[in-house]
């Protein structure tokens, strides 16, 4: 059994931890909890906590268009990295999004976040786009899951 517990963000506790870990590993893009909270709203995500210490997040953005494109994005603080959280996490993104229907599977990874770039590719997403946002230094990195 999973030595993790996992929560959606539906209190203002789990709002901020989910903030806290984006903006950890995410820190060219911080968001307010106001963004968080409109993130919750159209996004499916979770908190994962090791008893009551924050191991790290996920987002599942619901598939889009008739392409049925869902993103699903792991996320975990680096003193709990390299244990399996990161594949616990991204299994569940994984399930959740195919439970909402969707046909591909995409993630995106800051080019500089060299962990989430090699665990992307060991599972199977090839790359697809590397782009700068306005006012970026730091290329994102989109990839995709080859069809099952
Ligand atoms: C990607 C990310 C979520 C992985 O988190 P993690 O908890 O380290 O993930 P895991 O522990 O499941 O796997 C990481 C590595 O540890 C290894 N590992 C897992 N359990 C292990 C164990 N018990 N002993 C030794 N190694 C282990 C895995 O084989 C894996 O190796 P790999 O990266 O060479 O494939 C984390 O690095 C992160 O948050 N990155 C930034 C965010 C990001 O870019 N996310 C996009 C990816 S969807």
């Amino acid at each position: 059994m999973s030595e993790l517990r996992f929560q959606q963000p539906c209190d203002e506790a789990a709002l901020a931890d989910w903030q806290h870990v984006h903006n950890v590993i995410i820190p060219t893009h911080p968001l307010s909890l106001d963004d968080v909270r409109e993130r919750a709203g159209r996004n499916h995500l979770e908190v994962a906590y090791l008893g009551d210490e924050l191991v790290g997040c996920t987002t599942v953005r619901p598939p889009v268009d008739e392409t049925r494109t869902a993103t699903v994005i792991a996320r975990v603080l680096a003193p709990h990295r390299g244990r399996g959280f990161g594949a616990e996490l991204y299994g569940r993104g994984l399930d959740r999004a195919r439970e909402l229907g969707a046909d591909v599977v995409e993630t995106v990874v800051l080019s500089s976040n060299d962990d989430g770039l090699r665990f992307a590719l060991k599972r199977g997403f090839v790359e697809i786009e590397r782009y700068l946002l306005p006012g970026d230094t730091i290329p994102w990195i989109d990839l995709r899951l080859p069809p099952r």
